[in-house]
């Protein structure tokens, strides 16, 4: 969002902002009108973990959408069926049921919402420089000034504290918190990793004071980390999950996880009428059969550690900090990041930032070995510009 554009069609918000136009994805490329290829280190905001137009992806939506494209909840489809059980197969056994829905800030939104009607309680705590999405319960969760304060008074009761500081959080959790909402790799805010025993510290917090427990993997999950789920470094298991963005290789989905017997404290109603339509759902499918099947995880492992000592020789004069693991890195400049984002762009690069000074990458799980490397490369020699 920034300046109105003025006259003219253009869409709500993008006014002056000037944008590279891509026509065509393939695997971990894009391409522009003009056939140039660009390695998409962003996978387009964590989104295409499978790479751009994944084959597996194409033919499970091409068969669905002359099946059945929508078809409201109140009817059962076999496709959905199969989807969410899938999915759950992936999650501990405590974990049961599903809230299906469109986008990240949904499954953050059910995820709050949950969390009050089943405790009966108002407080939300989440942390500093964390980001949970733009829908007002998703933004009074995120921490950013900027995003929020256009919008307040924003939803009462939610406070933030320190990041990986589990006393400022054990301080905060009292018998008046419903929830506890963290992402245990913050991606917007900067990439910072959760120390283990941070979530530890988290999850006996809220057992103790009968809150519950909620992890937004929406950027973080489904193998970026090099695990499954970013959870399992710490071995700490959430009472609700927020999943979205590489859910459903590309196409908008959500998905709220919890366990049955939150459900049965659950008072209220909450729907949504595209969350879990077949089309997305048959995606969703073939992109948790692939990320499987292909073990994109081990690799999300094995190409961090190949990116791990690449990064550490970055200079430190021209760089702060180096964070991350798997397939999410922050590289924290000492400068504005977007010179050296224009530097990885000119060498046929898009990487993303995440704030002013971090170059985030987030590369699809599937991009080249290759790619990876001139990619670490092109990272060096942009950052070494100027
Ligand atoms: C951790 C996290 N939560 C929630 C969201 C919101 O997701 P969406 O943009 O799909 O609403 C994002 C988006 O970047 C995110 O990174």
């Amino acid at each position: 969002m920034s300046v109105p554009s003025g006259a003219g069609a253009a869409e709500f918000g993008e006014g002056g902002r000037s944008r590279r136009e891509i026509v065509r994805g393939e695997g971990g490329a894009l391409f522009d009108a003009s056939g140039r290829r660009f390695v998409d280190l962003g996978a387009t905001h964590g989104v295409n973990n499978l790479g751009h137009c994944h084959p597996e992806v194409v033919r499970a939506i091409r068969t669905q959408a002359a099946e059945l494209i929508h078809l409201g909840s109140g009817y059962a489809n076999p496709v959905r069926s199969a989807f969410v059980e899938k999915l759950l197969g992936l999650l501990p056994p405590s974990f049961g049921r599903v809230f299906l829905s469109n986008s990240g800030t949904e499954a953050v939104e059910a995820a709050i919402k949950i969390a009050r009607s089943a405790t009966g309680r108002p407080k939300v705590v989440a942390a500093r420089r964390g980001f949970h999405g733009r829908t007002l319960g998703a933004l009074s969760a995120t921490w950013r000034r900027e995003l929020r304060e256009p919008f307040e008074p924003l939803v009462p009761e939610f406070v933030h504290v320190p990041f990986n500081d589990p006393s400022a959080l054990e301080a905060a959790v009292d018998e008046r918190t419903a929830l506890v909402l963290l992402e245990p790799v913050q991606g917007e805010g900067g990439v910072h990793v959760a120390r283990p025993e941070y979530l530890r510290a988290a999850r006996a917090a809220c057992s103790r004071a009968g809150a519950l427990l909620g992890f937004d993997e929406v950027q973080c999950g489904l193998g970026r980390t090099g695990r499954r789920f970013a959870f399992e470094h710490a071995g700490v298991v959430p009472d609700v999950l927020a999943l979205a963005k590489s859910l459903a290789g590309g196409v908008p989905i959500g998905a709220t996880v919890t366990t049955p017997e939150i459900e049965q404290r659950f008072r209220g109603s909450h729907r949504s009428t595209f969350g879990g339509n077949p089309l997305s759902c048959a995606a969703g499918l073939a992109a948790l059969e692939v990320l499987e099947r292909d073990r994109l995880t081990e690799r999300a492992a094995r190409l961090g550690e190949v990116a791990r000592p690449r990064l550490a020789e970055l200079p430190p004069e021209k760089v702060r900090e180096v964070r991350g693991l798997g397939l999410i890195w922050g590289v924290e400049l000492r400068e504005n990041a977007a010179p050296v984002l224009a530097g990885l762009e000119r060498r046929g690069f898009l990487a993303i930032s995440a704030g002013a000074t971090v170059v985030r990458l987030l590369p699809a799980l599937v991009i080249e070995e290759g790619d990876w490397a001139d990619g670490l490369t092109a990272l060096a020699e942009a950052v070494g510009d100027g």
